[in-house]
């Protein structure tokens, strides 16, 4: 049998969900998986404090000092190949990959998205924007979605999904706590270890 399908997660801020992935890797709930690297488009994000206690290896392709976002893209892509990734997670990464990223990594690049998709997607929906865009929709549920890759921006297959209540004077950082409490940091371990696994049958045999 293969070994673990070799995790990258790329992140540009906090690390909320890079950290629920390592600490479901710590409980053993990826064990088809493993996270090797953090990749990050901001040098100042907070997730590199976090590869850097966990002993995860992170690379930073900085968005003012490679302002180019093809040139980024290909550095990204030219590193997760060289590192032999077999999937990446794209966990609150701002910069949008071109087809030739998405298509690269066909089926092994997966992403979490604050929202039920297909409502609340698309471009310029990433963040605090889209839970305020829920707020002023006045839509009572929300939730989280995960998601494969593809060229149009969270339009992928969904792999998971978890609906999360919105309450009367909801504001959309005390939203946005719910979501990734009560929806993100679960549905993203679950789907990483779904698709690892399905990964490592698809290429046991080959
Ligand atoms: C998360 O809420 C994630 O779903 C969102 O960014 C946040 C990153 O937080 N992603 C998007 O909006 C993508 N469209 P984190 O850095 O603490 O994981």
């Amino acid at each position: 049998m293969q070994d673990k399908i070799r995790i990258a997660v790329l992140c540009s801020g906090g690390g909320t969900n890079f950290q629920a992935l390592l600490n479901a890797q710590e409980a053993g709930l990826i064990p088809d998986g493993e996270v090797v690297l953090a990749v990050c488009d901001h040098a100042g994000a907070f997730v590199l404090e976090r590869a850097k206690r966990a002993g995860v290896p992170a690379a930073v392709f900085d968005r003012n000092e490679i302002p180019d976002r093809a040139e980024r893209e290909a550095k990204i892509l030219a590193l997760l190949q060289r590192e032999r990734i077999g999937l990446a997670v794209f966990a609150g990464f701002m910069t949008i990959l071109s087809e030739k990223f998405t298509s690269a990594f066909q089926g092994r690049a997966v992403n979490i998205h604050p929202a039920l998709l297909p409502s609340f997607g698309g471009r310029g929906m990433y963040g605090l924007h889209v839970h305020e865009a829920v707020l002023k929709a006045g839509v009572k549920v929300t939730g989280a979605t995960v998601h494969y890759v593809t060229d149009v921006c969270d339009g992928g297959p969904i792999i998971a999904q978890r609906a999360v209540e919105v309450k009367e004077g909801d504001t959309p950082l005390v939203l946005q706590k719910r979501v990734m409490r009560e929806a993100e940091w679960v549905i993203l371990p679950e789907a990483v270890e779904e698709v690892c696994k399905k990964l490592k049958g698809a290429s046991y045999g080959k």
